[in-house]
C-alpha cells in the first residue's frame, strides 16, 4: 500500500528561484490538493484546539490564502498584514530588513482591540522579519499574540529562534534543512 501523503510531500521545490542558489519551497501544488489543503488548515489549528482566538491576523500574501481559511473555520474575524500602501484607512507601520534593503508592513489601525488573542499564519518562516514585524504590528495594538503558525520553517535562517526570543510560540508543519 502506498505510504500516507504529508503536507511536506505536496510542496514542491523550484531549484534557482528567484536568483541563483535559492531553493524555492513551492506551496502552491499544496494550496492545489484538495486533500493538502485541508490537511494544512487542520494541522496549522491543532495545537490551539480550545483555545480562544479572537483574530486570525495573515501575512502578505500566502498569509492571506491560510488565515482566510483559517479565521471561516473558526468563525472568526480575518485582519491582513500588508505591504506599505496597499491598506487604504489608517495605519500603523513596522520595518524589516530583506536580503538586501528593508521592507514596511502595515496594519489598519483600528483592526485589532485591546485584550484580542490573535494568531498570526503564514506559508513559511526563514529569517523571522516577516513575522516579527507582523508580530510587533498586533503587539502595538494592545492585542496578544497566542502563536504563530506556518506550514514550513527553514530553520538554519534563524526565524524560529527569533520568534522565540520575543517569547512567541511558534507551530510549523514541517522544516527543509540546509535552505
Ligand atoms: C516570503 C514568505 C514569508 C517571508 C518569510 O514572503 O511568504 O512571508 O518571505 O521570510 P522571512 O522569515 O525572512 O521574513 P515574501 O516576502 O517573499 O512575499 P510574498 O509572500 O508577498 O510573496
Ligand atoms: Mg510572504
Amino acid at each position: 500500500m502506498p505510504r500516507t501523503q504529508t503536507v511536506k510531500d505536496y510542496i514542491r521545490t523550484i531549484v534557482d528561484f528567484p536568483h541563483e542558489g535559492i531553493m524555492f519551497r513551492d506551496v502552491t501544488t499544496l494550496f492545489a490538493d484538495p486533500r493538502g489543503f485541508r490537511m494544512a488548515i487542520d494541522q496549522m489549528l491543532h495545537p490551539y484546539a480550545g483555545q480562544q482566538i479572537d483574530k486570525v491576523v495573515g501575512l502578505e500574501a500566502r498569509g492571506f490564502i491560510l488565515g482566510g481559511a483559517i479565521a471561516h473555520q473558526l468563525s472568526k474575524g480575518f485582519v491582513p498584514v500588508r505591504k506599505k500602501g496597499k491598506l487604504p484607512a489608517a495605519t500603523i507601520a513596522e520595518e524589516y530588513k530583506l536580503e538586501y534593503g528593508e521592507a514596511v508592513v502595515e496594519i489598519h489601525d483600528d483592526a485589532l482591540s485591546p485584550g484580542d488573542n490573535v494568531l498570526i499564519v503564514d506559508d513559511l518562516l526563514a529569517t523571522g522579519g516577516t513575522a516579527a514585524a507582523g508580530i510587533k504590528l498586533c503587539e502595538r495594538l494592545g492585542a496578544e499574540v497566542i502563536g504563530c503558525a506556518f506550514i514550513v520553517d527553514l530553520p538554519d535562517l534563524g526565524g524560529r529562534t527569533k520568534l522565540d526570543e520575543m517569547g512567541i510560540d511558534v507551530h510549523a508543519l514541517c522544516e527543509f534543512a540546509g535552505a
